[in-house]
């Protein structure tokens, strides 16, 4: 919980949970005392970011375990919108809204009235787009620094190890870097990695992939909005001076995301809708990621594997036992044991979808329909991908035994959010996490499957 309504809302549920605890004590404390609905946490790919609960495991380390080397892909901070959101969705809306200008004052907004009545006054936040659009924003740069002092004070041993950090040629993913990069006790090199290195397409998969395109999903999108925003627009029409279409449910909900995202406090947008129309939001885009960067799309785990095999063989360097006062056997180490690239909202999800993070069943047909919501589904990509979302993999050495090193197992976790992930398939380990050696067995089986990634991408 980073940003900084996020802590007034932790603030908020501690305070309850001590007048609770003060009058029955003993008993548990709830995640769900004083529950509030928040539209924040039900945006996928434009909310800022939290943790997420996940499966509800603790997020430190197991028993007996220590982290001992871990590696992380993050998605860049706030941006002020994406282009395509921007076009599709929010630009439409804002053309309509500026019609609205009361002629004689030129500064209030004639006509909106009741939860809409706030437009009146409302400043757009986009009021740039030629400069802001795909650009960070300064609370996005203050997020990205709560998660790397984050990051810093879950791995204190490992992080000043970092020597080198990755990012792409893309602004967003610079700037997310270098804002990390500050908060960090040592000084860090943040190195644009380029095309033409092999390592590009473990970070970078979707852009070194002929074959992937944005487009999977937007039809199924398309006809799940024409469904659920009909009895909003009903329900809206009456307060809005413009006529008001399917797209500007969508974009006034997007702007409900962006505008908290960039402003770093909520919306005001945000409580115009009920907390099922935010449900149905959330539904349609899952439904649009699902096709387009989970299982719906059989490209996607060729384009989560590569990162999974550059991170099994990296933490398999500093796999050899760990006896003590022998010097460590890894070649060409430097010591760095905490590795970083910054990527885009695609790949945690590729990654998910490789390891099935978010599975209850692969016949996504029957999972996404596009006529109601499918409420039993596990593929919530709010959870994943909120800006600054990251997958890590830590590599833990554990000891339940003795205090002998002879002793020591070694076992992978997988975290996404803050929050551990377990493997369906690999989950016998300390606080369900997976042994080392069937960690690289799966990784490497995945390869063989999933491996032909210039073939299947048509390079
Ligand atoms: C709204 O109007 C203002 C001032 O007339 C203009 O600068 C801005 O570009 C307009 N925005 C849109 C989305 O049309
Ligand atoms: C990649 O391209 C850059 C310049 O575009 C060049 O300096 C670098 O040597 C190339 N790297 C490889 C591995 O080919
Ligand atoms: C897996 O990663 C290793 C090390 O980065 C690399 O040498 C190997 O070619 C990769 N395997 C495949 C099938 O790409
Ligand atoms: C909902 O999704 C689950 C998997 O998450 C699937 O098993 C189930 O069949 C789906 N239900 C409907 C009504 O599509």
């Amino acid at each position: 919980m980073l940003s900084s309504w996020s802590t007034v809302v932790l603030v908020t549920l501690s305070q309850c949970s001590l007048v609770a605890s003060a009058q029955i004590p003993f008993l548990p404390q709830s995640h769900t005392e004083g529950y509030k609905f928040d539209a924040l946490l039900h945006l996928p790919g434009i909310s800022p970011y939290f943790d997420a609960i996940g499966s509800g495991l603790d997020h430190t380390a197991p028993r007996h375990c220590e982290v001992t080397a871990a590696s992380y892909l993050i998605r860049h901070a706030a941006i002020y919108a994406n282009d395509d959101d921007h076009e599709r969705y929010i630009e439409p809306f804002l053309k309509k809204l500026n019609t609205t200008y009361d002629a004689l004052s030129g500064k209030r907004r004639k006509g909106w009235k009741g939860p809409l009545s706030f437009f009146a006054k409302w400043e757009n936040p986009i009021n740039d787009p030629d400069n802001q659009l795909e650009q960070i924003t300064p609370q996005g740069i203050k997020d990205s620094k709560a998660v790397g002092k984050h990051l810093l004070s879950r791995y204190p041993k490992l992080v000043p190890t970092t020597k080198k950090i990755y990012a792409d040629k893309k602004s967003r993913t610079k700037d997310t870097a270098a804002a990390f990069v500050q908060v960090f006790p040592q000084k860090v090199v943040v190195e644009e990695i380029l095309l033409n290195r092999s390592s590009f397409h473990a970070q970078d998969p979707h852009k070194a992939c002929n074959a992937f395109t944005k487009e999977p999903g937007n039809e199924e999108l398309g006809q799940f909005m024409s469904r659920y925003t009909v009895p909003i627009v009903k329900r809206l029409q009456k307060y809005s001076p413009v006529e008001l279409e399917e797209s500007d449910i969508m974009g006034l909900q997007q702007l409900c995301g962006y505008e908290s995202a960039i402003n770093g406090k909520k919306s005001k947008i945000c409580d115009v809708f009920t907390d099922d129309e935010w449900m149905s939001y959330e539904y349609a885009w899952d439904l649009k990621y699902s096709h387009m960067v989970g299982h719906g799309n059989p490209l996607s785990p060729y384009l989560g594997f590569p990162w999974l095999n550059t991170t099994s063989q990296l933490m398999s360097k500093f796999h050899a036992p760990q006896h003590e006062g022998s010097v460590p056997e890894v070649p060409d180490d430097d010591g760095q044991r905490f590795f970083l690239a910054f990527t885009h909202r695609e790949v945690p999800p590729f990654i998910a979808t490789a390891l099935g993070l978010f599975d209850s069943s692969n016949s996504y047909a029957e999972e996404f329909p596009t006529d109601r919501i499918n409420w039993s589904r596990s593929w919530k990509m709010a959870e994943l991908i909120p800006f600054l979302g990251h997958v890590g993999i830590e590599k833990l050495t554990c000891n339940t035994v003795s205090m002998d090193p002879e002793d020591d197992m070694e076992y992978v976790r997988v975290i996404a959010n803050s929050s551990p992930r377990p493997i369906p398939s690999c989950a016998d380990g300390p606080g369900a996490s997976c042994s080392f050696d069937k960690f690289t067995e799966i990784i490497k089986k995945g390869m063989e499957i999933y491996g032909d990634f210039d073939g299947v991408c048509e390079n």
